[in-house]
């Protein structure tokens, strides 16, 4: 019995790997959250390193619904990446989803599409929902730490992050989503306000504006560390039953 569940088991993973197979080419948006590098500060969470101005700012953003939030983010010139991006990228999804994925920032394709994660990371994730019998455009919403590109892919720096930070907590209060999936360093940092691995955070449960979240590794970095993304299965097997079960 054991084993015919090991091999059920394995037989499951095996086609979530091939299923997950993208074409290794292109991969120009893997930058963000791209490698495990270093732990970078934690920003949004350090009150003091907060500007007044932004203080009055989120005070606006937090009581906007969907529509002026949106319109807000595609006017924002609060930070120097209003310069070099050609679109915002507020977000995409059921504005009812039960689910939000939150990655880090766009990339060229999605600066240029103005919808989050349609690069080759994009369709890992897509292919990540779909072994979940779940789309970008049904019961889940996906969403970036940053709005805006980053020039040539860079880090996201502390002013950007602090800057953005109202747009994706307004986001999470509107949503009320019953899961949150973290996904890379600079979206773990972001909500959860740790410098810690995602090695050591993931496989707990974690929380955001009380709204459970899980961590796991960002696509454009399992697209680089095929081994991983066995864990990356078991994570989102961890929120689905947060998502089932509360
Ligand atoms: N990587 C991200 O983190 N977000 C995107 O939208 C695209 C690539």
């Amino acid at each position: 019995m054991t084993l015919l569940l090991d091999e059920r088991r394995v037989a499951m993973l095996e086609q979530f790997g091939i299923r997950w197979q993208v074409r290794e080419t292109a991969l120009e948006e893997e930058a963000p959250g791209a490698a495990e590098a270093p732990p970078v500060p934690v920003f949004a969470h350090e009150a003091a390193r907060v500007p007044v101005e932004l203080s009055a700012r989120a005070t606006g953003v937090e009581l906007m619904a969907w529509d002026v939030l949106e319109e807000t983010v595609a006017a924002c010139r609060a930070c120097k990446l209003c310069g070099t991006r050609r679109n915002t990228v507020f977000g995409v999804g059921d504005r009812q989803a039960d689910w939000l994925i939150v990655g880090e920032a766009p990339g060229e394709h999605e600066d240029i599409q103005g919808e989050p994660f349609v690069g080759q990371a994009g369709k890992l994730l897509d292919n990540m929902l779909r072994a979940l019998s779940l789309n970008r455009r049904e019961k889940v919403y996906i969403a970036n730490v940053l709005k805006c590109r980053p020039p040539g892919n860079r880090n996201p720096e502390p002013d950007e992050v602090a800057q953005c930070e109202p747009f994706l907590r307004r986001q999470v209060q509107l949503l009320q989503p019953k899961i949150i999936v973290a996904m890379g360093r600079f979206a773990v940092q972001s909500l959860l306000g740790t410098t810690d691995a995602i090695g050591k955070l993931r496989g707990q449960r974690h929380s955001y504006a009380g709204v459970p979240v899980v961590v796991t590794y960002h696509p454009a970095y399992l697209l680089r560390n095929l081994p991983d993304k066995a864990k990356a299965w078991s994570d989102l097997c961890l929120a689905r039953a947060i998502a089932q079960d509360g």
